[in-house]
């Protein structure tokens, strides 16, 4: 058995929690001020419509000279650049904006996400310390601490339990790939007659932050990466949801559900009778 390295104290997590939240005010300041009437792709990732934007990229270097300065022994993993390895068992989880679809059209929705995690920076292991998610447009903050709650702009916050999965309002997100795809609209064709209704608002980190904030009652997706999920999770988490994957496993790019627990445990089973995680 591999022992596990001390977590930071708790006075030490609450300061982790500040720096994640100045961290993405930073970032999201500068992201907002610098938007351009026409924002344009600099690159493509995995598919031609998954982009990445001038922004992404100074975004994330912002973030990281940041770190490099403030907490040079620990690791980074993010979306944008390579990782650097630590010395110290944390890691800093960064999406420079997440919602970059949504940044380069305009749609209201995206966010700077910034964590710190224990472990190694794989979801079905970690040990999320603290996190932020800055929603850039309207300037909301939602941050976490592990053990110490969620709260969005000083109100804590408490996940919403509806009264039965009919009555719930449901988030997701698709892939970039069309076969994820064609395999998620399967999927989303068997979740949609059972819930109230579906939102695909194109940033999971948010996504996970209105949960917490009880604006959506449950939330699942499928290929989320580490970045889209290490802040956002902790914040569901700390207002009291619960957050795996399917059959008993963690939340990983798999499938991530989060929900009051009783809702939850209901959309896993939907989405394990849907054969949600089968390869596509
Ligand atoms: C994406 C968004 C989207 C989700 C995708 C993510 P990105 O992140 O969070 O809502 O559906 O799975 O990849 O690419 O904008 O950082």
């Amino acid at each position: 058995m591999t022992s596990q390295p001390a977590l930071p104290s708790a006075s030490e997590i609450t300061d982790l929690r500040s720096l994640a939240r100045a961290l993405a005010l930073e970032a999201g300041a500068m992201i907002r001020g610098g938007r351009p009437d026409q924002v344009r792709v600099a690159a493509t990732k995995s598919t031609e419509v998954d982009p990445v934007t001038e922004m992404d990229r100074a975004s994330e270097e912002l973030l990281r000279r940041r770190l490099a300065a403030r907490r040079p022994d620990d690791a980074v993993l993010g979306e944008e650049g390579d990782d650097v390895p630590g010395t110290s068992g944390l890691t800093w989880v960064l999406d420079p904006i997440d919602g970059t679809v949504n940044y380069l059209y305009g749609v209201a929705s995206y966010a700077v996400s910034v964590a710190v995690v224990a472990g190694a920076p794989d979801p079905a292991t970690w040990t999320p310390l603290a996190g932020a998610v800055h929603s850039v447009v309207d300037g909301a903050t939602w941050t976490a601490a592990r053990g110490q709650g969620a709260d969005k702009d000083g109100r804590e916050l408490r996940v919403r339990e509806a009264p039965s999965l009919a009555t719930s309002l449901v988030g997701t997100g698709f892939g970039y790939e069309a076969a994820r795809r064609a395999q998620q609209a399967q999927v989303l064709a068997q979740v949609l007659p059972k819930v109230r209704d579906i939102r695909r608002l194109g940033a999971a980190a948010i996504d996970l932050c209105l949960l917490a904030e009880g604006s959506l009652d449950l939330y699942y997706e499928r290929g989320l990466n580490s970045w889209d999920v290490a802040a956002g999770g902790l914040v569901a988490v700390e207002a009291g949801a619960a957050l795996t994957g399917l059959h008993g496993a963690p939340a990983t790019n798999l499938m991530t559900v989060a929900g009051s627990p009783a809702r939850q445990a209901e959309l896993v089973a939907l989405l394990e009778a849907a054969h949600a995680d089968r390869p596509a």
